[in-house]
């Protein structure tokens, strides 16, 4: 962390700044047009931008929306760049969208920036060159400004054009993190080490194998691991509970027994649901609690029941660090959330640290609007989980002082 350099120590005035932004955000038709549905990972990019814009930098923002074969209308920009003109308002009058991610349009409108001014290139997955982390298209972006600053948490376990490859082009005192990049880091960090004892994890979601490596991390790190969601059915199977309609994943079943008796050796406790809401179906109109051990073969497990959530809420109100990431039930159907709301409410009684990563579970806080008495949301999910599995992100490690001199420095878009 101290290898890297904050967007706060950059000298900025005047100068073309690139800065990488995840504006990868879910997005809703309205009236036949798209907007952004959700606006978190803008907002929580404002700090950077406005930093920028206060000190007369040329603002170009790059960022990748959804995962594109080629250029479609769907996955323009425009809708954000809307929205981030919203949010600036009265410091900018408009963010200008690029035509392309690059080109003469896009040269051209980098090349007039003024200070003070934003632009905002397309979909930068338009082109191919940004996924493959190609060389020319890295140095093609790079040759659009003097610094490089990455604000992009949440693509940052990519190793792209515009998250890793670009940033060679840039010297020691021309790149750094934003500020958003810098408090991820910050909180997700201070989990893997010097979090305050008890410490507790909460990991929900459908797949053991999704998070298998992070839970594994995590014995090495937390006090006690509750589980809930769908994947808490494969734990329950894996202690020889019969779950009925249940979503199991048979061929995971060994993953789990070995994780339970690595926890038990660690003396880590893991909390699993004693009791579960059940239905027929997904989309079925009634519901029924049943203890973990009575789970009927015709019905399946979509959320944690009430008796785990008092003890789960009971070791995250005791806590001193809590990390939460998936949710503990079939939340999107009102009929299963209550068990993820309640996990939501529980965060905001623990008096100590908490941290919550990952769409779904980030959604719930949200939606319970709990937000601020978080005391980090992350707005990355893969990549909270890599780096909390001790993986090194390339899009942080490229960020990191070399000491040598780069390759060739950009600016040379006029
Ligand atoms: C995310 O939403 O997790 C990031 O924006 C990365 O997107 P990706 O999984 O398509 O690379």
């Amino acid at each position: 962390m101290s290898s890297i350099r904050s967007v706060a120590d950059l000298s900025v005035t005047e100068q073309r700044v690139f800065v990488r932004v995840d504006f990868n955000v879910p997005l809703s038709e309205q009236k036949g047009e798209l907007t952004v549905a959700d606006d978190a990972r803008i907002v929580a990019a404002l700090p950077t931008i406005k930093h920028l814009i206060e000190r007369g930098a040329k603002v170009v923002l790059g960022s990748h929306l959804g995962r594109p074969k080629g250029k479609s209308k769907d996955t323009s920009l425009l809708p954000v760049a809307a929205r981030l003109a919203e949010l600036l308002a009265p410091l900018v009058k408009e963010v200008k969208l690029t035509d392309e991610p690059i080109g003469d349009g896009a040269r051209k409108v980098v090349a007039d920036l003024r200070p003070g001014e934003v632009a905002l290139l397309e979909n930068l997955r338009w082109n191919s060159g940004e996924e493959k982390n190609d060389e020319a298209f890295a140095q093609k972006l790079a040759s659009y400004a003097d610094v490089y600053v990455n604000d992009a948490f949440g693509t940052a376990h990519r190793a792209h054009a515009s998250t890793a490859g670009m940033i060679k082009f840039f010297a020691d005192d021309k790149k750094g993190a934003g500020f958003l990049m810098l408090r991820e880091i910050e909180y997700l960090g201070k989990l893997r080490s010097g979090a305050r004892r008890p410490f507790v994890v909460v990991i929900g979601g459908a797949k053991v194998s999704d998070k298998i490596g992070v839970l594994e991390s995590f014995v090495r790190m937390a006090d006690a691991i509750l589980i809930g969601g769908a994947m808490a059915n494969t734990f329950l199977k894996a202690q020889g509970k019969e779950l009925g309609k249940s979503k199991v994943e048979d061929d995971k079943l060994n993953v789990a027994k070995s994780f339970l008796r690595g926890a038990e050796l660690a003396k880590v406790d893991v909390l699993l649901p004693v009791d579960v809401v059940v239905a027929e179906s997904p989309d079925a109109k009634t519901s029924q609690t049943v203890s973990a051990d009575a789970i009927p073969k015709d019905r399946m497990a979509l959320d944690i029941g009430p008796q785990t959530v008092k003890n789960y809420a009971g070791r995250i109100t005791s806590a001193q660090t809590v990390f939460w990431n998936g949710p503990m039930g079939m939340f999107e159907r009102p009929l299963f959330a209550a068990g993820t709301k309640e996990v939501a409410q529980a965060l905001t009684r623990c008096s100590g640290t908490t941290v919550v990563g990952g769409g779904d579970s980030v959604a719930a806080i949200n939606e319970a609007g709990v937000g601020d008495k978080i005391s980090h949301v992350s707005t990355g999910g893969g990549a909270s989980l890599e780096l909390l599995e001790g993986q090194e992100l390339p899009g942080i490690a490229a960020l990191k002082q070399t000491g040598a001199a780069a390759a060739t420095t950009g600016g040379s878009a006029s």
